[in-house]
């Protein structure tokens, strides 16, 4: 079972994110094994501080001194930010709304953009598959011999001069 709350209510005599590890304690005490770490919409009042993963640290907090497992959520929009966010630990999942919203494919896409090809596309859509997964190779190469290229060999690169 997983609970989502708020974990910093953004206003004055709100939840902090100090009760918000004290609360995720309490669920856990009566049997929740999950928490989906959100934070705000509770007031009208609220002053959230917007940014890149900017709920991350709730969930980690509460994953790290509560001891139980965190979602985190919360303008998540990359899949590098996804496998830094597991991979050092500050949560167990992640779920990614908004950007599913501007992009149907958004998780077909990311997989190809990291080199991930082990993922199954409706039959349908298979002939384009190959095509995205194809072009991210090219630009992480591109990318690959531009990092070894310097500044000025870059520059005439760019200028089409070499
Ligand atoms: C259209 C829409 C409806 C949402 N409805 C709810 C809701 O009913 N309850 C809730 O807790 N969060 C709701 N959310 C918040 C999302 O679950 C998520 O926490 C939020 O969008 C931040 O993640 P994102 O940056 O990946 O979109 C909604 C978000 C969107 C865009």
């Amino acid at each position: 079972m997983s609970v989502r709350i708020s974990a910093h209510d953004w206003v004055d005599g709100g939840t902090t994110p100090d009760d918000a590890v004290e609360i995720a304690r309490a669920f856990k005490a009566a049997g929740a094994d999950m928490i989906d770490v959100s934070s705000g919409q509770v007031s009208k009042e609220e002053k959230p501080v917007y940014g890149r993963m900017f709920q991350t640290p709730f969930a980690d907090r509460i994953r790290n001194e509560a001891g139980i497992a965190t979602i985190a959520v919360g303008a998540i929009s990359e899949a590098d930010h996804v496998n830094s966010i597991i991979a050092a630990g500050r949560a167990d999942l992640c779920a990614v709304a908004r950007p599913h919203l501007a992009n149907p494919s958004w998780t077909l896409n990311e997989a190809a953009k990291i080199g991930y090809f082990d993922v199954n596309w409706p039959k349908q859509y298979t002939a384009a598959k190959s095509q995205l997964e194809r072009n991210y190779e090219r630009e992480r190469a591109q990318a690959a011999e531009n990092a070894r290229l310097s500044p000025s060999e870059r520059a005439q690169r760019a200028e089409g001069t070499v």
